[in-house]
């Protein structure tokens, strides 16, 4: 079966398919999925990446607070000249990203989110890790529109040898993300393909527990290991057997995109930095050729982008937004697709919404 009745055994089975031809029925059966539901526009989102402070200790993000990284927070006026840039491309929607910093206080976020609307037609998406309730709601009422907090891995053991709690926290992404969409938002998560410690069996209750949890948006990419890290450095708490271990490669990765495309048919998937740090001359546009129906351009200003390295060899490091603007519209147009019009809200949002 190749639909979104999956059984977990066909996925894990789909998952570690080996067969070409096989794997062309996958690609073909996503792609044809991903153009009855989200049709051939491809949205773009402007990826400003806001703060590289951190006071969480996740164990594989060269983030982390005990991170040699040097650390810098754009400036008001730096965030709405990236946004106005965005606008200015016919982007429809911005997402502001940061660590989880503190030291960006609640008030001048939501004065951001003001500006950005005040002045654009954006969709204003925030990715900001787990702040307040109250926070995410002043957020909510000064216009900002999507959130994205990646739960990492369904597998409780594995999320709590990954991503040490703050002092006195205990952390339910699942939780925090059901509660932002009771406030409005449109809801975002994903996971790492491959992070240490990840079996074939997690990853397929991953991918079901994107439909479970009925995502907006559903962002994958390859873990790549940061030496600086923990995980980068093999320290794993976890240990599988080898033939139990998810591979962070690209096929992996294109996998378990056309599956999440099947399993959640109307959800807005970008084929992601990530993968295409892996295959900078087509990982982009195979991840949209085989489920995929969105692409990040990065528009943090060049001088921050070194210092924003949650994994080494980041693709586009050195790229202006400009010319990420053109080569992004160029690799759309060489697959036949077509630069998204307007926000590209997520039909599953709309759905929902109007029922
Ligand atoms: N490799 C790949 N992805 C990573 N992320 C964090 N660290 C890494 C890494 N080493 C991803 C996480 C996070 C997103 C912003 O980046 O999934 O949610
Ligand atoms: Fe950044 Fe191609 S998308 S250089």
């Amino acid at each position: 079966m190749i639909n979104s009745q999956m059984t977990t055994r066909e996925i894990i089975s789909w998952l570690k398919e080996t067969d070409e031809t096989s794997l062309e029925s996958l690609w073909r059966a996503a792609d044809e999925v991903r153009q009855a539901n989200v049709g051939d526009q491809v949205h773009l989102r402007g990826l400003i990446e806001i703060s590289s402070y951190c006071v969480r200790s996740c164990r594989y993000c060269g983030l982390n607070a005990a991170s040699p990284a040097d650390r810098y927070r754009m400036t008001a006026d730096e965030i709405q000249d990236a946004a106005r840039a965005a606008h200015d491309y016919g982007y429809g929607s911005v997402v502001l990203q940061g660590g989880e910093d503190y030291g960006l206080k609640s008030q001048w976020i939501a004065d951001r989110i003001r500006a950005i609307k005040a002045e654009t037609s954006l969709a204003v998406t925030l990715s900001l890790g787990e702040r307040s309730n109250e926070d995410f709601a002043l957020w909510r009422d000064a216009g900002a529109d999507r959130y994205l907090l990646r739960f990492e891995t369904s597998n409780r053991p594995l999320y709590d040898n990954i991503h040490p709690p703050l002092a006195g926290k205990y952390s339910d992404r699942q939780d925090i993300l059901l509660h932002l969409r009771q406030l409005g938002y449109e809801i975002g998560s994903g996971v790492m393909i491959g992070i240490p410690g990840q079996t074939w069996d997690i990853l397929a209750n991953d991918l079901e527990t994107f439909a479970r949890l009925d995502l907006d948006m559903i962002g994958m990419g390859p873990y790549i290991a940061h030496p600086g890290t923990p995980l980068g450095k093999g320290e794993n708490l976890i240990e599988v057997p080898a033939d139990q271990q998810v591979p962070n490669d690209e096929l992996t990765t294109y996998k378990a995109i056309a599956l999440t495309r099947l399993l959640c048919p109307a959800s807005n998937i970008p084929s992601t930095t990530a993968l295409a740090t892996l295959n900078l001359a087509e990982g982009r546009e195979l991840g949209l050729s085989r489920g995929a129906n969105v692409v990040m351009p990065n528009m943090t200003p060049v001088q921050y982008r070194a210092m924003y390295e949650i994994y080494p060899a980041k693709a586009c490091l050195n790229e202006t937004a400009k010319e990420c603007h053109h080569c992004m519209n160029n690799r759309i147009r060489s697959i036949g697709r077509i630069p998204g019009e307007g926000r590209g809200d997520s039909p599953n949002y709309t759905n929902n919404h109007n029922s």
